[in-house]
């Protein structure tokens, strides 16, 4: 036995197969986790990480293969056996329904309930458990009220209730701020610290150093490393993820701003629930210039883009595209304007799921020539399109024509990416572009941004990876409270004093 695998494994899953049409997403996969253990799962997008969760939780039935759960075989044909038997997952996309309160959503759906349960007693409950783990939540707040953040504790705390002893935790990061993703390793460690155990998915190297004792990484389906934590190092994983070195640098042209492409004047807006997101904003983007935004997520990044784009109201100052005053048009005629937006919301604004990879990728082109002639589309030329960006953005797909909502995350990422990129004629907005992608893709995005700066568009890119707006970014924004704090060229920006301003503490040349 190799010294890497736990003695009594909690979990054991042997030879796990798992097809879909056109793809082997599990190719006979055998993982180990122990009690009080913490897995961290890597791989490249499509790698099958997801799926292979999927079969423990229930969702999925494997073709082949074995679970056996405290050393013996289980069979796990529902999400209600897999909870039965201990398994909780937190998914990818989160499973709540907002129209519902907190409490509700904790007990909904859950086996051997009075059909009216007491709430009273749910609550009183809930409260207790996120006591414990350091969970805040409010009970009785709706769902649509909470940000990502707080419905991801929702999600945790509906799986605690349940008594899971084994949590299932898929890219948990990929949608927090840096503090809630330290705020979660506080409750992992919590629950380790009980006896539970859990598995961790992640793309974010620092974060399986942190969060795991041992790590697996899957490729195409299959495992090609497992080992302990602590006798791996970022590096080592990142090249085993990939196959090869990955470069953290990008090369970029030297820096020569054109004409003035964006421009905001004391722009004001309000957030969804009418509060002041945009306080007296006002900036420029020039062609060939990235200027990056940096910010703790809930800053107004959302709000900025938004107005931008024509998807929220300026409730006060003005905004201009290449000179024309564009305040308050609506998205149409902005795209229209030549821009592009990789939203921060892709599942409810970026893709249409049911709809193939090449009907999302033709989606904004398709008033153009060569995809269209007059009112007619020319679906031979919307599959040709759609191949070659398939071929370029690398995205996994068994077909141009499969449904994207049967895509692997990372890959509708890349759907949104490669369509909105393509389509860029003078501005793009790129929010968060390389959340949810893997190494190797963040890489090609970041090329892919320089790439559009170099052919003279100008690209606005929000990020809250000091590492990546430093690399990518010929411009830096803090943003704070809705105001800008300041703007730096990145090549003079000192890492901890944008840590500082992304606080909200002033420069001390500033404070008078
Ligand atoms: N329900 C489904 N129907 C068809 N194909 C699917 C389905 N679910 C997953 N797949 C395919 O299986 C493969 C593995 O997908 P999976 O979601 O497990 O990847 P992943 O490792 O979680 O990737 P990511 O990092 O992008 O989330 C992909 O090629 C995906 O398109
Ligand atoms: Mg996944």
């Amino acid at each position: 036995m190799d010294a890497s695998e736990p003695k009594v494994p909690l979990v054991e899953m042997r030879g796990i197969r798992k097809s879909f049409p056109g793809v082997t997403a599990c190719d006979g996969v055998d993982l180990r986790l122990g009690r009080g253990e913490v897995l961290a799962l890597l791989g490249e997008n499509g790698a099958g990480k997801s799926t292979l969760m999927n079969v423990l939780a229930g969702l999925y039935r494997p073709d082949e293969g074995e679970i056996r759960i405290g050393g013996k075989p289980v069979e796990i044909r529902s999400p209600r056996d897999s909870a039965a038997h201990g398994v909780g997952m937190v998914h990818q996309n989160f499973m709540l329904v907002d129209t519902m309160t907190v409490a509700e959503n904790v007990v909904l759906g859950m086996a051997g309930l009075p059909l009216v349960p007491d709430m009273a007693e749910v609550k009183r409950s809930v409260l207790e458990l996120a006591e414990k783990y350091g969970l805040r939540v409010d009970p009785d707040a709706y769902v649509w009220q909470l940000s990502v953040g707080e419905q991801q504790r929702v999600e945790i705390l509906k799986q605690l209730y349940r008594k899971a002893e084994i949590l299932v935790l898929d890219e948990p990061t990929a949608v927090l701020t840096p503090q809630e993703s330290e705020e979660l390793n506080v409750v992992v460690q919590r629950m380790k610290a009980e006896g539970k155990s859990a598995v961790f998915i992640t793309h974010k190297m620092e974060e399986v150093m942190t969060f795991s004792d041992r790590v697996m990484v899957l490729r195409k389906g299959k495992v090609v490393v497992e080992k302990v934590t602590s006798e791996t190092s970022p590096r080592d994983l990142a090249k085993l993820m990939v196959g090869r070195e990955v470069l953290f640098r990008v090369e970029k042209k030297s820096f020569e701003p054109g004409a003035v492409i964006l421009e905001l004047k004391d722009v004001r807006a309000l957030d969804d629930r009418g509060l002041p997101a945009l306080r007296d904003l006002s900036l420029k983007v020039r062609a060939g210039e990235i200027l990056g935004i940096a910010g703790v997520a809930g800053n107004g990044q959302r709000e900025l883009s938004e107005v931008i784009t024509g998807l929220r109201p300026v409730s006060s100052g003005g905004i201009s595209i290449n000179c024309v005053e564009t305040t308050n048009k609506t998205p149409l005629e902005i795209i229209r304007s030549g821009v592009s937006h990789i939203p921060q919301d892709r599942i409810a604004v970026g893709a249409v799921g049911d709809m193939s990879v090449a009907s999302n990728l033709a989606m904004k082109g398709y008033r153009d020539a060569p995809i269209s002639r007059g009112v007619l589309l020319l679906p031979r030329r919307i599959l040709d399109l759609a191949r070659r960006m398939i071929e370029s953005f690398r995205i996994a797909t068994p077909s141009p024509e499969t449904r994207v909502k049967f895509l692997s995350g990372g890959n509708i990422q890349k759907t949104i990416l490669a369509r909105e990129i393509e389509s860029c004629r003078s501005l793009l907005v790129a929010v968060y572009p390389s959340r949810g992608l893997d190494i190797g893709a963040t890489e090609a995005v970041r090329k892919e941004l320089v790439a559009q700066r170099d052919a003279g568009m100008a690209v606005l890119l929000v990020s809250e990876d000091i590492e990546e707006l430093l690399s990518v970014a010929d411009t830096v924004l803090v943003l704070y409270e809705g105001r800008a704090m300041g703007t730096f060229p990145s090549a003079e920006a000192d890492p901890e004093e944008l840590g500082l301003l992304m606080a909200g503490v002033e420069r001390k040349e500033t404070v008078s």
